[in-house]
């Protein structure tokens, strides 16, 4: 069984931004990325502070816009259309889940899908689903890089997802198809897990519950995706895989935390300079 080091990868992921950037930054070109957070629920407010330390780790620009969890829904339209036009700001990131009185898909499509680093637009979602350039949602993303750093074949292979949510499963899946997998995406109403997970040759979960894949569910050899992110009352984060039985039947696994965590954030970093690439060769005239 090997550890897919996620935490590993994204460092040297991130040192290589880091040139990149400064080389974009001396052309007068410095990436910026502004983050709207609404209220202050403890875990968007630790992912935002995440995220604005590594912006400052590899050199870009970036602002936290925090707004009252009372903002309403017209206030907060008009703040993305003034980070629409700045110039200065090439992604916008509006941290999820938005208060229950705001219409999520209503802000997300105000975005300009050109500054969509998180890739939750409608644009960008179509263009990924064909296979398209498309800015693409940071941890399904990250995930792909994970298993391609460690040269696993995806093309082929059973994929066995769980959880279809926007921001990780149905992206993934696309991803997955793209990349010439036979995919099963499993959700809420799924009538038997198992019986797809225990055929699959990777398996992914993102459904944010302690111990959901057990090592019977997981057939001998292979690869499991953990993208859960749990804290435990004593304070622990684990992920959603019974990590301790399912680990010794696996040939490749991703630690909670130090797997897909790290990634995530290395590809936000990505799509941002990604991005101000664009603005770049706009400039250009190309
Ligand atoms: N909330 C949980 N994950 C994410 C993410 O990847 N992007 C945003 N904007 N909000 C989230």
């Amino acid at each position: 069984m090997t550890l897919l080091d996620g935490k590993s990868l994204s460092a040297k992921i991130e040192k290589d931004l880091a040139v990149e950037i400064q080389k974009i930054s001396e052309k007068g070109i410095t990436p910026g990325l502004a983050v709207i957070l609404v209220g202050n629920d403890p875990a968007s407010c630790a992912y935002v502070g995440m995220k604005a330390k590594a912006c400052k780790r590899v050199g870009i620009y970036s602002v936290t816009h925090e707004m009252p969890s009372t903002i309403t829904q017209d206030e907060l339209l008009s703040v993305i259309d003034i980070l629409n036009h700045n110039p200065n700001i090439d992604g916008i990131l509006v941290q999820l889940p938005l208060p229950k009185h705001i219409d999520s898909e209503k802000i997300l499509e105000a975005i300009d899908p050109k500054k969509d680093v998180d890739g939750f637009h409608p644009f960008n979602i179509g263009r990924l689903s064909a296979n398209l350039d498309a800015f693409i949602p940071a941890t399904p993303l990250g995930v792909m890089r994970l298993l391609k750093a460690y040269e696993i074949e995806v093309s082929g292979k059973d994929v066995a997802i769980v959880g279809m949510s926007n921001i990780v499963g149905k992206p993934l899946a696309s991803l997955m198809l793209n990349a010439g997998a036979t995919v099963s995406l499993c959700h809420i109403l799924t009538r038997d897990v198992a019986a797809y997970t225990r055929n699959a040759d990777i398996v992914c979960v993102g459904v944010g519950k302690v111990g959901l894949i057990t090592a019977d569910m997981v057939k001998q050899g292979a690869i499991v995706i953990d993208i859960g992110i749990n804290r435990l009352d004593s304070g622990a984060i684990v992920g959603d895989v019974d990590f301790a039985n399912v680990a010794p039947k696996t040939s490749y696994i991703t630690p909670v935390p130090g797997g897909v965590g790290p990634m995530t954030i290395a590809t936000l970093l990505q799509n941002t300079l990604k991005a101000a690439k664009n603005r770049s060769d706009s400039r250009k005239g190309i």
